[in-house]
């Protein structure tokens, strides 16, 4: 007979398991049940470890960004919904009232937009400097200065940051220096180890790699200041879902062979770009010709990356030509696929900036920012040359 004492609303106990599971368990569990009060005290006063509550810390979100700190050097690193609450919980868990911000000028568009809108909006001024340019530091950081944002190799224009100079200004004014290295990712530089005091993923991007999640990682060495961020994440519901960071784990697992895989074509396409006869500019920072080639030489510990910006001939016609016949590879507003992917930063992540700033940047209409993926190059090959093949066929007639 049915035991009308059971119900299945009950939850069951797990079954017991010797063994341990190789692939991480997803734990979607929200809360975590202790046999006593006592237990429940241990665990408060740290004389054991365990979770609670899913918002305050979760293992799928402990497991993945422990890989992350590892690879990026940092003795302590948290997961947060996406990229933006990474680097808005780092802002809000240190600035107090009076304290202003020091940004670089180039910043992904909503970082410009936080920098330049909202944290003034809630009393904090920001000002801005050239990563690239030490002489342009001074002005803009200062004693008043509490935090320093920058990224390692700017996007959309490959410009890379005077990083030792930066480190010492920030440290000289007694600023924290928050670095951006979703562009340049671990194996491009590790912030932390020259002078950084916490570096951010989008983990969005390459280091899940798969664009089907959205993620940040936060990462530091001060014990203090990562208890305040994690504090305030937890308090802003900031917190990273179980899911996304269970998928973005398995996708770490070939984050180093989609590194090497998408750099090395983006090697092939600049040799591709630079000889074609519709593009009038290639930006890159293995380029002798980029302006921060030498500085990039001494950065970046692995290649020069797997982003790619150049300048079209022609305008908006011309620019719609290309998109329209690259009919294989996606327009989209993210980086980091596995598939090469092509944005127009004009129209989507700097639309927000008005033109004039835009072009300050160097972002002018035309420029095309490349995201290359781990397609064999012949693929990526034939569908950009089919591509600036058209647009020279609609300027001046068949080659
Ligand atoms: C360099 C950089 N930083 C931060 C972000 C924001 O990350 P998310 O989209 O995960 O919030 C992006 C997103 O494109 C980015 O490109």
């Amino acid at each position: 007979m049915k035991d009308s004492h059971r119900s299945v609303v009950r939850r069951s106990i797990t079954p017991e398991n010797a063994g341990r599971p190789l692939s991480p368990p997803l734990a979607t569990s929200v809360m975590y049940h202790y046999e006593s009060l006592s237990q429940m005290q241990s665990l408060h006063e740290q004389e054991i470890t365990g979770f609670t509550y899913a918002r305050d810390g979760h293992p799928n979100a402990v497991a993945l960004a422990d890989k992350i700190s590892w690879m990026e050097g940092a003795n302590i690193g948290i997961m947060t919904a996406s990229g933006m609450s990474a680097i808005t919980a780092a802002f809000l868990s240190v600035l107090r009232k009076g304290d202003s911000i020091a940004a670089a000028s180039q910043l992904y568009g909503r970082s410009l937009k936080l920098v330049g809108g909202e944290l003034p909006r809630l009393g904090f001024e920001t000002r801005y400097f050239h990563a690239s340019n030490p002489d342009t530091f001074a002005a803009a950081i200062t004693p008043e200065t509490r935090i320093v944002i920058a990224e390692v190799v700017s996007n959309p224009m490959v410009r890379v940051t005077h990083f030792e100079a930066l480190a010492d200004a920030a440290k000289k004014a007694g600023a924290l220096l928050l670095v951006d290295n979703t562009f340049t990712t671990p194996n491009g530089f590790n912030p932390l180890a020259h002078g950084a005091d916490l570096v951010m993923h989008s983990v969005t991007k390459m280091l899940s790699g798969h664009s089907d999640l959205n993620l940040g990682y936060i990462g530091g060495n001060d014990q203090e200041l990562m208890t305040q961020i994690d504090d305030l994440i937890a308090t802003m519901g900031f917190n990273a879902s179980p899911y996304n960071c269970w998928l973005a784990e398995r996708g770490l697992n070939t984050f180093d062979l989609r590194y090497r895989q998408s750099q090395e074509n983006a090697e092939k396409l600049v040799g591709l770009l630079e000889n074609h006869p519709m593009v009038s500019k290639v930006h890159y920072p293995g380029l002798e010709g980029h302006a921060d080639h030498a500085l990039a030489k001494t950065l970046l510990h692995n290649g020069f990356g797997a982003m790619v910006s150049f300048v079209l001939r022609g305008g908006r016609t011309q620019a719609d030509i290309f998109l329209k016949a690259a009919e294989n590879i996606p327009y989209g507003p993210t980086l980091g696929d596995v598939a090469t992917i092509v944005i127009m930063p004009a129209f989507s992540s700097h639309r927000k900036l008005p033109r004039e700033e835009r072009q300050a940047l160097g972002i002018e209409d035309n420029l095309i920012r490349v995201s290359l993926g781990i397609e064999d190059f012949e693929l990526i090959n034939k569908d950009f040359t089919k591509a600036l093949d058209a647009v020279h066929m609609a300027i001046s007639g068949p080659k």
